[in-house]
């Protein structure tokens, strides 16, 4: 079979050496090989320790952190096949650290035992794309650098009147006769059979495929603060929502806790708290010792919350201090850390550094089965822009890298099964919103500041319904990007970005509005506070634009 496989982390590095073992493989990445969030990573792989760590405290610790909308069934997925997807890393060639042999486990918080791998002291991800990278290299798999994958091509759109190779992407270019049933229909959208691409040179090109597999991560720069890289861009979920696949928890972001405050943001792992630093006030007072009963071990969305809400009090970030674990320790477990500390002009193995919260992952997503399959036949995915509903409405820490790694290896093991889309969504998944595609009438130009200042200041770490109308509406006002080249110039890269941005930023804001409940990272100022939002995960659509 044909495989394109889309974005170059630890998901799409390992379905596509997984998968060529098999399967003609090509692998679009939009940058080079090794960026991604991935290579960002610091704290680690959680995977079940020895005794007495058991699967099972690895699940209902996964399940307590997503504050009970975590899927039981994917849970189990996760931590049960762990162990062995670590080991398909180690065979790879990934160097965890060990003392005395043997693999060293850290403490994270919501973890009940020290079960967080690393690498470099807290490099891992770095250590993971370096290994996947030459393993990458080392296979049959055709790999298309700074190459933009623009939409899938479905059944019968090559058909379609006056296709051409982009014809379908130009959302303005499309009339209300166009709509259609899409996933709405009773015989469902049509299969996936190729992928559109822009290459380097801004020329569309057409990828014929059997599978299309999105790994393409997450959406941290939707706003303004964030530790993800430029790359962070929505892609999957804004060409799954074109294709007429269903994305679920949208609603759900997590503000990681402790990003360095100031002008270049950079994560602070939760590893550093895990060791034992501690979160200070301005008068140097641990306050999350009133919050929780796990203090700044409790899950991040608990911590992100009440670091904002220090913040609000003291008009000042607050400071997370590890010098309670000696200099020289902490120099050699955080060496990535302590430089880009002192890059600011801060030494954290001496003073308490500030910290504020900033987008860090995407709990919701494409959703899909546990095999990575969504609801449109032959589209797949997998990895943070996947929303298999394991992380439920907040994620356990360093549970990404691990969902990455089990759920590739179940993509590329499925890859070759009769083509058929996920299940219909059943009972616990509720369809409450639609997102249109098209924009109002007279949509002006925006800038991707504006953007993202809309979603921190509307669809934050607190929300509430009437800061999300008016998301809504301004954003209904953005136009959306031509996806057309320039007959002199090609197609611009940034414009495919800001089209996903922006047709993502509707979604998330159409499925944050939708949930009127206060549940896990999706805050409602709203709601009361003791009257958390109904716990089933919720399923969103776009119209589908184009005739059967
Ligand atoms: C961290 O090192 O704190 C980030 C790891 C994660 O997001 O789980």
């Amino acid at each position: 079979m044909k495989i394109v496989v889309v974005g170059s982390g630890l998901a799409g590095l390992l379905t596509a050496v997984e998968a060529s073992e098999q399967h003609e493989v090509t692998l679009v990445t939009k940058g080079a090989l090794a960026d991604s969030n991935t290579a960002w990573a610091q704290g680690g792989v959680a995977v079940v320790g020895p005794q007495p760590d058991t699967v099972v405290a690895h699940v209902s610790d996964t399940r307590r952190a997503g504050a009970g909308l975590s899927d039981p069934a994917a849970a189990m997925a996760l931590a049960a096949d762990g162990p062995t997807a670590i080991d398909a890393l180690l065979e790879l060639g990934v160097t965890f650290d060990r003392e005395g042999g043997v693999l060293c486990r850290a403490l994270e918080a919501a973890h009940s035992y020290p079960r967080v791998l690393r690498a470099g002291g807290d490099a891992t991800g770095a250590e993971i794309v370096r290994a996947l990278v030459v393993a990458a290299l080392g296979r049959r798999i055709e790999i298309r650098e700074h190459t933009h994958a623009i939409d899938v091509v479905r059944e019968g759109d090559e058909d379609a009147p006056g296709h051409d190779a982009h014809a379908f992407s130009d959302l303005s270019d499309l009339s209300d006769d166009d709509a259609l049933p899409g996933a709405a229909d009773a015989s469902g959208p049509p299969a996936v059979v190729g992928l559109l691409v822009c290459t380097p040179q801004g020329d569309v090109e057409h990828l014929d495929a059997d599978a299309v597999v999105l790994a393409t991560g997450g959406a941290g720069q939707l706003y303004r603060a964030t530790t993800n890289p430029l790359v962070a861009t929505a892609d999957g979920v804004a060409i799954a929502l074109r294709a007429g696949a269903e994305v679920a928890d949208l609603e759900m972001v997590q503000f990681h806790p402790t990003v360095l405050a100031g002008e270049h943001p950079f994560l602070v792992s939760e590893a550093v708290r895990g060791e034992g630093a501690v979160l200070i006030d301005d008068a140097g007072r641990r306050f999350m010792v009133d919050v929780h009963p796990a203090a700044e071990l409790a899950p991040r969305d608990v911590v992100a919350r009440a670091i904002a809400e220090q913040e609000a009090r003291q008009g000042s970030p607050v400071r997370l201090d590890a010098t309670r674990l000696g200099a020289a320790a902490v120099a050699q477990r955080f060496p990535t850390i302590v430089a880009a500390c002192a890059e600011r002009g801060l030494d954290i193995t001496t003073e308490p550094v500030p910290v504020t919260p900033a987008a860090h992952y995407w709990m919701g997503g494409v959703r899909t089965d546990l095999a990575g399959r969504t609801s449109v036949p032959g589209l797949w995915a997998v990895g943070e822009v996947a929303c298999t509903g394991v992380h439920g409405a907040n994620r356990l820490a360093s549970n990404s890298l691990l969902e990455a790694a089990v759920f590739a290896r179940r993509v590329a093991a499925a890859l070759g099964e009769e083509p058929r889309a996920a299940a219909p969504s059943d009972g616990a998944w509720s369809l409450p919103a639609a997102v249109e595609l098209d924009d109002a009438p007279g949509a002006a130009d925006w800038d991707r500041g504006q953007l993202q200042e809309l979603l921190w200041e509307h669809a934050g770490l607190t929300r509430d319904g009437e800061g999300l109308a008016r998301a809504a509406s301004v954003l209904a006002g953005f136009a959306t990007p031509s996806l057309l080249p320039d007959a002199m110039l090609g197609l611009s890269a940034r414009d495919i970005e800001d089209a996903n941005m922006l047709l993502a930023a509707r979604a998330l804001v159409a499925a944050a509005a939708a949930r009127t409940g206060s549940l896990g990272a999706h805050t409602r100022r709203d709601a009361a506070a003791d009257a958390p939002g109904e716990k089933r995960h919720q399923v969103l659509l776009a119209p589908s634009r184009r005739s059967a």
